[in-house]
């Protein structure tokens, strides 16, 4: 399905125009498709049924969007969640996603967070150091609990991706280098708090060829088959998220769920073990916008600058990564315009699209920017005191608010004065 579309000249988000949307629950905010996100999660369970012994398991990257709404959605279809902190644990949980459906990933799981997720009976931690199997093994024997156990193997693939967001190289600081594992899986068999249960490897987000994804499964599989000479049984193998989406209009798709599941399914025939897969931006990307407001259209001498209600504070991907996000007049005039489209925080870099050929916009028009469902509100802080924004889940016709607009009041609430200063 198409989650966002024009009809009779206005955008909308399933059946809804956004203008609707801003005038009952303000601008800037997110807006999601929920038919869309169920969709994509439909779509990519069915695309790896039959890969791997037993049933996959979908567990989304609760990183890219936490939203209770959106967990709970996932959560109904099946999904479980791939977690990298405590917080990701009691969310996951609250939205009702059971403990065994749980990952936890993380190169620096605290004791503390090792003992939480111990005592909810969460699925697989995926360990990424021999320092992490130490401690768990500790942490584990001090509750009586025998801890099911993955290693991280970082493939030393290159997933051509942005630098920020590649993982899977081995000068990253993530997972534990191949030709380590052996060592590191027989010092977990060493410890009776432990069992070693399977293999995990992720290799970087945004992924657009499924090459890299292929050279990551085969390397594992060679680790697989040395771990099974060496008389260790592998029960699952986690082969991570990081299938990229769309975000410009005029460029290709990348490699669809489908084409994915295809080559997991050629590559892993045969594997004699239970597959996990941590997608997060290919579920929730593409069902997700951030609604802004033009404040107003400022002409320099050098450029013309659309200055929005919303701002890196709200959705700080292309300040960080000069990503690039499609950005569309709600309500598009025919003639267009050049200009810089940024928000009103006092950076440069606040900044969503330089020099964008976009429909004319004027004050209080609405714009979408687009593909903000993934690493979106997630990544949101209050800087310049801007509270975090509103969020808006659509289904056919019907809205609902799903997360509150924060007041400035809500920012202060948990701070103080000093009396003595
Ligand atoms: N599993 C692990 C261990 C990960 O580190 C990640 C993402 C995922 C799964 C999900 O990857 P996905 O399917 O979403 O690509 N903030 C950045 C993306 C950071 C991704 C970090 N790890 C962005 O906005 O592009």
């Amino acid at each position: 399905m198409i989650p966002f579309s024009l009809k009779n000249g206005t955008l909308c988000v399933e059946d809804i125009p956004l203008p609707e949307i801003a005038a009952q629950y303000g601008t800037p905010c997110y807006v999601y498709s929920h038919s869309y996100l169920t969709e994509r999660a439909r779509r990519f369970t069915k695309a790896l049924d039959g890969a791997g012994k037993g049933k996959a398991l979908v567990a989304f990257a609760v990183k890219a969007n936490p939203s209770q709404a959106i967990l709970a959605s996932f959560a109904k279809e099946g999904l479980g969640a791939d977690v990298v902190s405590a917080g990701e644990i009691r969310r996951a949980v609250h939205a009702g996603i059971p403990p065994e459906r749980i990952v936890f990933s993380g190169v620096g799981k605290t004791a503390e967070e090792m003992r939480y997720a111990l005592e909810i009976g969460i699925g697989q931690f995926n360990i990424e150091s021999v320092s992490e199997i130490e401690m768990l093994a500790e942490v584990a024997a001090s509750l009586g609990k025998k801890a099911a156990v993955a290693l991280r193997i970082n493939p030393d693939v290159d997933p051509h991706t942005h630098a920020k967001i590649a993982t899977g190289k081995a000068d990253t600081k993530f997972g534990i280098a191949a030709e380590d594992a052996l060592s590191a899986y027989e010092k977990l068999a060493s410890y009776p708090s432990l069992k070693i249960q399977g293999i995990a490897s992720h290799i970087g987000s945004q992924i657009t060829d499924l090459a890299p994804f292929e050279a990551a499964a085969e390397r594992i599989y060679e680790i697989i088959t040395a771990l099974e000479k060496a008389g260790h049984a592998i029960e699952t193998a986690d082969l991570g998220g990081g299938l990229g989406v769309r975000y410009k209009d005029d460029q290709p798709e990348p490699p669809s769920i489908e084409a994915y599941g295809e080559m997991i399914k050629r590559v892993t025939k045969g594997w004699n073990c239970r597959l996990i897969f941590e997608p997060g931006r290919s579920l929730i990307a593409n069902a997700g916008i951030l609604l802004s407001k033009v404040i107003r259209v400022k002409e320099s001498k050098t450029a013309r600058f659309v200055i929005l209600d919303a701002a890196m504070n709200d959705l700080v991907r292309p300040t960080l990564y000069d990503a690039y996000h499609e950005i569309k007049a709600v309500t598009p005039s025919a003639q267009a315009y050049q200009a810089d489209i940024v928000g009103p925080v006092c950076e440069t870099g606040d900044i969503f699209a330089r020099n964008r050929s976009i429909p004319a916009v004027k004050p209080d028009d609405l714009v979408a920017i687009m593909s903000a469902g993934a690493y979106g509100a997630t990544m949101a802080s209050a800087y310049n005191s801007r509270p975090l924004v509103a969020e808006v889940m659509v289904s056919g016709n019907k809205s609902a608010l799903i997360r509150k607009r924060q007041s400035v009041e809500d920012l202060m609430r948990d701070e103080q004065k000093v009396e003595w200063l």
